[in-house]
């Protein structure tokens, strides 16, 4: 079994907060234990908590057409959560909930080795770009320790404000040039040992 196989039955067997007892399923996430992309957004909703699969509602046909918009496959990218359970009426995270569920969400990230991730939504941002607005930093990145952070709206935003909707297009637009770029930086290689046959 792969390592992302088995830690997502270790997910699914979680219950920290008070409300995986509310679940139906757990969401751990989905897609390619080597993906290049992983995308994160905020927590399941009634849909996912039905499916056990992320974005697979009105938000996740959203997320299915950007993909679709630069040809990234679904399989291909990975999917994930902040958080891995539904809140109840779709609230928000709670901190510790947040708290609680980081560790999954870290041993994801460890064993998929993303090149980039993408944060859909305030939560997901809140991770990896602390004290920032979203209306500030979304279609903008960061690298750290050899992963580029991309900060995007939630689709499920667009979907409500139409205003947001061609800004998450353009965001997405520019996912496969960061990739590209990431890329073509070349590892640097050390130059080779001068070999001294003749002990000189
Ligand atoms: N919204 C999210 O943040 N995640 C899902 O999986 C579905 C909707």
């Amino acid at each position: 079994m792969s390592a992302l196989t088995e830690l997502c039955q270790q997910i699914a067997l979680c219950h920290k907060c008070d409300i995986a007892r509310l679940r139906n399923n757990v969401v751990p996430g989905e897609g390619a234990e080597n993906a290049e992309i992983m995308f994160i957004g905020e927590a399941p909703g009634f849909n996912e908590d039905q499916q056990g699969r992320p974005f697979v509602g009105q938000a996740g046909q959203f997320l299915d057409q950007l993909l679709a918009s630069v040809n990234l496959n679904r399989q291909l990218v990975y999917i994930a959560n902040v958080i891995k359970c539904r809140p109840p009426e779709n609230r928000d995270p709670l901190p510790t909930e947040i708290q609680n569920c980081a560790p999954w969400l870290d041993n994801q990230i460890e064993i998929i080795k993303p090149k980039i991730i993408v944060t859909l939504g305030r939560y997901s941002m809140a991770r990896y770009f602390p004290g920032k607005s979203i209306s500030k930093i979304h279609g903008t990145a960061v690298k750290r320790d050899g992963i580029v952070y991309f900060a995007m709206y939630h689709p499920a935003a667009a979907l409500h404000q139409g205003s947001l909707r061609h800004d998450i297009e353009l965001d997405m637009q520019k996912i496969p040039q960061l990739l590209a770029e990431i890329n073509t930086v070349q590892e640097e290689v050390p130059p080779p040992q001068q070999l001294n046959l003749f002990g000189e």
